[in-house]
């Protein structure tokens, strides 16, 4: 039924979000050299993430995404890196613990550069230019020659993209990623939180868990799964022509693989079922997220559904709600009952961040009770329906940054202007991070069944 799809089949659809590029020659020249650099992740990666995420889809495990709205160069230093891993690991720890089941970890990072916009145009006075769309397209200086969309930008995004997943590499199999590490900054993280008493019954079940794991010889030392963690890499697959050119052959299944990450999205914008985004990402078979806003109803997420994964595997596709602390309770339920008639295999996330927007002195603002509030309804509609609520999808960086209003050391909204640093969306800073996945762990420990445990494994 379904035509034949090649890496190249979009591009014969209507397509959204597509930057001008002045220069057609230049972005096909540098799509040619795109396609002879190695790949960034490999094949059998991106189906070992698979199937951790068809275990999620059965109701066994959690899935943790977080990371950047938008990296960009201007921030590719170490230390946000590290910054960022470690505070994601903290909150795979508590998570873990609070579910008592695996937490499968995906980070947006190290090949998120690119954002779809709301207006082609950006007015500051009386000045007009292009938007901003990702530093993998264009600057964000309010000039008109950083507006500019430029392809030698691929080549760099994909130069750091693959500087900073050899670091997550490196921290994830090299021993900084030791269980003993996560739950010791996952102390210190209490020690300094007004919310100390909330979190501290939590944390001491781990530390006595963990005591009693040494005590009977299981220690990172003789235990590899103690010692390591797999770390995962997604992005928006919004630049559709560097997805292209990225995309392999697997030499083992002769499948094609996107190999700029491990999993990658379509966002709320681009989901139209006839159209680019959707083409190609339903011929890559790589794990795929889709982003479900208030616009989408159940026929055509089914639709969806039935393009993106014909063969109903579980661990395939991830839908992402983001409708809004007010919105969910009326859109959720329908989509979720449509696909349980229809006996479709998702794991379904929320995403608390992009219907929560609000405008607060000029600065674009999430406050943290309505994160909170989309994440507790997310999961009560999830219990209701007897499904299961299967993981989060955040915007947050490993920095102590002002960019959401809230959180236990509650940021006011004329603190916003202190350390507002992101280039797109506002993130939750380390402490609110962890924060949530302290009340997040709770809302999982309150919905666990015994029989529903499983082992933790690597
Ligand atoms: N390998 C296991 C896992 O990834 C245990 C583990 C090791 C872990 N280091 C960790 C868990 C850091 C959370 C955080 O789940
Ligand atoms: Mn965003």
């Amino acid at each position: 039924m379904a035509k034949n799809w090649t890496p190249s089949s979009w591009r014969d659809l209507p397509i959204q979000q597509v930057p001008d590029y002045p220069d057609a020659d230049a972005l096909v020249a540098t799509e040619a050299r795109l396609k002879k650099f190695p790949p960034l992740v490999f094949a059998g990666e991106a189906r070992r993430l698979q199937t951790a995420l068809g275990r999620v889809a059965d109701g066994q495990g959690f899935l943790l995404q977080g990371g950047d709205c938008a990296e960009s160069f201007a921030e590719h230093e170490a230390d946000n890196i590290r910054d960022f891993f470690r505070v994601f690991l903290q909150m795979a720890v508590v998570l873990t613990f609070g579910g008592q089941q695996p937490v499968v970890k995906v980070g947006r990072i190290a090949g998120q550069f690119a954002k779809p916009r709301s207006s082609n145009i950006e007015k500051m006075g009386d000045v007009e230019l292009p938007s901003y769309r990702g530093d993998i397209i264009n600057g964000i200086d309010f000039d008109e020659k950083s507006r500019i969309p430029d392809p030698e930008r691929q080549i760099m995004a994909y130069r750091q993209s693959a500087a900073t997943l050899n670091l997550l590499r490196a921290f994830a199999q090299g021993g900084y990623a030791n269980l003993d590490n996560a739950h010791q900054w996952m102390l210190g993280f209490i020690k300094d939180s007004p919310q100390a008493e909330r979190y501290q019954a939590l944390a001491d079940r781990i530390s006595e868990t963990m005591e009693f794991m040494k005590a009977i010889g299981i220690t990172p030392d003789s235990n590899p799964s103690l010692r390591e963690t797999d770390f995962f890499t997604s992005h928006e697959a919004l630049l559709l022509g560097y997805e292209e050119a990225l995309t392999r052959t697997d030499s083992t299944s002769g499948d094609y693989y996107a190999t700029s990450g491990h999993m990658i999205w379509i966002g709320d914008r681009t989901r139209q079922p006839d159209h680019a985004h959707v083409e190609f990402c339903r011929g890559i078979k790589n794990p795929v997220g889709l982003k479900c806003g208030p616009s989408l109803d159940p026929e055509e997420l089914i639709r969806l559904i039935d393009i993106l994964n014909p063969a109903n595997e579980a661990g395939r596709l991830t839908l992402i709600a983001r409708f809004g602390h007010e919105k969910v309770a009326d859109h959720l339920p329908k989509l979720i009952r449509a696909v349980e008639r229809e006996g479709k295999k998702v794991v379904w996330s929320c995403d608390p961040m992009h219907g929560n927007t609000i405008s607060l002195n000029g600065y674009k603002t999430r406050p943290f009770e309505r994160v909170l509030s989309e994440v507790e309804s997310f999961f009560q509609i999830h219990r209701a329906e007897g499904t299961h609520p299967g993981g989060i999808h955040i915007e947050m960086t490993g920095k102590d940054v002002t960019e959401c209003t809230g959180g236990a050391r509650a940021i006011s909204a004329d603190d916003l202007s202190d350390r507002y640093h992101t280039h797109c969306d506002p993130r939750l800073n380390a402490t609110q991070a962890v924060e949530l996945a302290f009340l997040v762990a709770e809302l999982l420990k309150g919905g666990r069944t015994s029989e529903k445990r499983v082992a933790v494994n690597s």
